[in-house]
């Protein structure tokens, strides 16, 4: 093994990955006793447009793992900058999660958040082991876009908020498809 690789401890794997910012999604699911689950992620990514499909990666250490292996559905709602509250509230352990949280159930019975500022009804196209985790993938059913707002930002273990960066290209982005 090269030095690097006997460096790649938990610890700065972890500060590695944390350079990379990302949203925020609340990934819900419906489990076969009807109650509901729900997991703040920052694994949630778009992957395809033609089929549209997306992903995302539940811990096997999740209390709602099993769901993620199994249920044909799930939804991503993609958290505004004020969903720092809910972010919280869908990071911590335990059951009852969609109590009290403003939402309303997909075609498919999966929770969707309101007030997210977008949100996705997803079939489950494929699953596969990815160590600790899980990855899914997902083909969107039905989405929504409510409103224009600006997204809750994770970075370096860190909510953050997004700022602009001058002399974006939005035509050239256009192109290419993003
Ligand atoms: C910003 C943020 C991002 C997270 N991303 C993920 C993720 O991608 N996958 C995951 O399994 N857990 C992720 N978590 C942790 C889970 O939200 C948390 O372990 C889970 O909600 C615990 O609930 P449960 O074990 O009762 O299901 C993240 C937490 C936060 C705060």
């Amino acid at each position: 093994m090269s030095d690097s690789a006997q460096g790649l401890t938990p610890q700065r794997l972890r500060h590695a990955f944390g350079t990379f910012a990302t949203g925020i999604a609340v990934i819900g699911a419906r489990a076969a006793d009807g109650s509901l689950v729900g997991t703040t992620v920052n694994s949630f990514s778009s992957v395809s447009l033609a089929p549209p499909l997306v992903m995302f990666c539940p811990a096997r250490a999740l209390g709602a793992f099993d769901v993620y292996n199994t249920a044909r559905h799930f939804s991503a709602s993609v958290l505004r900058r004020d969903g720092r509250a809910v972010s919280e509230r869908f990071a911590r352990t335990g059951t009852g999660k969609w109590q009290g949280v403003k939402h309303r159930i997909g075609e498919t019975g999966v929770p969707l958040l309101e007030g997210a500022l977008a949100t996705f009804e997803c079939e489950v196209e494929v699953r596969h082991d990815a160590g600790d985790h899980l990855l899914v993938l997902g083909r969107v059913l039905r989405l929504e876009v409510p409103e224009e707002a600006d997204p809750l930002v994770f970075f370096r273990s860190y909510y953050r908020e997004l700022a602009p960066v001058g002399g974006a290209d939005y035509a050239t982005f256009l192109e290419w498809g993003l």
